[in-house]
């Protein structure tokens, strides 16, 4: 795709925004090698600008093969979490200017999940988890003849695990999981939790037991990886720790 006008109007001014940085992107093409290999890229662009903004420009501009995914570029569908200067974050997220473009800006895919290519990995494992702990409202009897009431403060009690995007940041920083994929993962546990909390649902039991496995919430080590890498400010490892107590006490 062609440079936008607006871009070399800026760039030929003489208070040109512009800074150069070198993105060092880890490349993988299975059709190529096993290995993967660190790919340096010299690109131009306003400090202002996002992970994911350097990204189309070397894919527009420089080399069409990068591969990666994204969608709503504005951190709600979650699909382009990876891996930026060692810490997990969403590339639509992060602004070149916060990441020390001094140095080179290294880009690599999340960790724990198969890469199929660059910075796509194998999503089906973490979706899979996610599925398992059945995250869709549960009743039983009658279809009711008006909307289910909820108080404030029985809506409050699960507010902050309603926003989640899966986006996997959490669950691919997760030691545990970088060991053993078994293990459900904080994302799967967090929406567990959004509906084991809802005064609404009925099989809250039901996900406890689920969760309860040997690769369930006792997997956790508390290390709040989870918490610190996700883009929504959800409080991970308080969410597992509050399916952990319910597990205990059955009281939720
Ligand atoms: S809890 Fe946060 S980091 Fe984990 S999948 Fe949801 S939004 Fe992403
Ligand atoms: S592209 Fe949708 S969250 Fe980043």
């Amino acid at each position: 795709m062609a440079t936008p006008v607006l871009d070399k109007v800026e760039k030929d001014s003489a208070a040109s925004p512009y800074i150069t940085v070198t993105m060092r992107i880890r490349r993988f093409n299975p059709e190529v090698s096993d290995a993967s290999v660190w790919e340096d890229f010299q690109i131009e662009i306003d400090p202002k600008e996002r992970v994911l903004d350097a990204l189309h420009k070397i894919k527009w501009d420089v080399d069409g093969t990068l591969t990666f995914r994204r969608s709503c570029a504005h951190g709600i569908c979650g699909s382009d979490a990876m891996r930026i200067n060692g810490k997990n974050r969403l590339a639509c997220k992060t602004l070149i200017k916060d990441i020390n473009p001094e140095k080179p800006i290294t880009v690599e895919a999340i960790k724990g999940l198969t890469v199929l290519k660059d910075l796509v990995v194998d999503m089906e494992p973490f979706f899979q988890a996610y599925r398992d702990v059945m995250p869709f409202l549960v009743t039983k009897g009658n279809e009711p003849t008006r909307e289910r009431l909820q108080s404030a403060e029985d809506r409050e009690r699960f507010d902050d695990t309603t926003k989640c995007i899966l986006c996997a940041a959490c669950t691919s920083s997760c030691p545990v999981f970088w060991n053993d994929g078994q293990y459900f993962g904080p994302a799967a546990i967090v929406n567990a939790h959004r509906f084991i909390f809802d005064s609404r649902d009925e099989a809250g039991e039901q996900r406890l037991e689920i969760l309860n496995d040997k690769d369930g919430v006792w997997r956790c080590r508390t290390t709040f990886n989870c918490t610190d890498a996700c883009p929504r400010g959800i409080e991970v490892t308080k969410a597992i720790q509050e399916v952990k107590r319910a597990l205990i006490t059955r009281r939720f």
